[in-house]
């Protein structure tokens, strides 16, 4: 018999744990949402807060059903606070450590049946499970930015996660309204590893000047009909998360398409993260709109 769903748990509130936190009390969730400390908590609830009232504006969610939304999200900076949820979805920064961790402390605190997943880009779902006590229930969900946009999570298995294990979470992506891909545990998974090979082409070559910025964008968008170019996107995305997700995937296949480009390194410790930080490769007044410098 296939698990009821009830209460989720989400484990980090930044621009990913905040979609993922929406998309589930969208569907009608009770979520614990879990911050380090009460500022980063103000901004996890502060980008549900804001990303509900978007669709409410794009006529995707009325006043009312914002309001129940946002009723059915508690935020806490205390994990024992999931202790009570049939599954904990992860989305801390991307550190090995830090996430095993974090699984560690889930795996104490949490019922044995409870499905701990991780919302990595590219770490090792199955070196995150050896930390825990029940790795065939551990699983990862890897949503993709906007998540409340974005329709693929991609549900990764590792050599012995349970089937059954593998059946429910692919059901209850489904039932939030997403397309469910089961895949195996390699860096970058199926997307990512195809997507950052090109985006990291993209800076090698604005860094080599063969183009500008604005041109490599519109070349992708008006040429091939992509929703925005590859530097747009490496903003929204955040360069320190691109270059994390290059360095596994380039420590695991050794493929030069995955070295990341210098820029990247440069850029991220001139503290040029992207959207997040006000200054990526464009310059941003308020998020979302790239103002040319
Ligand atoms: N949160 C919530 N909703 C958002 C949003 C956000 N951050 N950004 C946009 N939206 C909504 C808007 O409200 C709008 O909704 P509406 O149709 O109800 O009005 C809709 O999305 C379209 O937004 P806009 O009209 O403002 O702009 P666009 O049509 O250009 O769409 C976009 C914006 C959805 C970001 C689109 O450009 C896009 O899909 N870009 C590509 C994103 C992508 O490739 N993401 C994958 C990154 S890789 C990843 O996440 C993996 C990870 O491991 C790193």
């Amino acid at each position: 018999m296939s698990r009821e769903f009830r209460r989720v748990g989400v484990v980090g509130l930044g621009i990913q744990g905040a979609g993922v936190a929406e998309v589930f009390a969208r569907a009608g969730f009770a979520v614990v949402g879990v911050e380090i400390d009460e500022k980063s908590l103000a901004r996890g609830r502060s980008s549900i807060e804001h990303s509900t009232e978007r669709a409410v504006a794009g006529g995707k969610l009325t006043e009312d059903e914002r309001t129940a939304l946002l009723d059915r999200v508690s935020y806490t900076t205390r994990l024992a606070d999931v202790s009570e949820c049939d599954i904990v979805v992860e989305a801390v920064t991307e550190q090995l450590s830090l996430k095993a961790d974090v699984f560690a402390e889930l795996d104490r605190i949490t019922r044995p049946e409870t499905i701990l997943a991780t919302n990595t880009s590219s770490l090792s779902v199955t070196e995150i499970s050896v930390h825990t006590g029940r790795p065939e229930r551990v699983i990862g969900t890897h949503f993709f930015n906007p998540a409340p946009v974005l329709k693929l999570v991609e549900v990764v298995r590792t050599v012995v996660t349970e089937p059954d294990v593998i059946a429910d979470v692919t059901a209850l992506i489904e039932r939030v309204g997403k397309t469910a891909l089961v895949i195996g545990d390699r860096a970058g998974f199926l997307s990512n590893s195809l997507l950052f090979s090109y985006l990291n082409h993209a800076v090698r070559m604005y860094e080599q000047k063969y183009a500008s910025r604005e041109d490599l964008d519109a070349a992708m968008r008006y040429g091939c009909g992509y929703p925005m170019g590859p530097l747009a996107l490496l903003d929204l995305i955040g360069l320190d998360i691109a270059s994390e997700v290059l360095d596994t995937m380039y420590k695991q296949s050794r493929d030069r398409l995955h070295a990341p480009a210098p820029l990247l390194k440069q850029m991220i410790t001139a503290g040029l993260l992207g959207r997040k930080s006000g200054r990526g490769f464009y310059t941003y007044e308020e998020p979302g709109s790239p103002v040319v410098v």
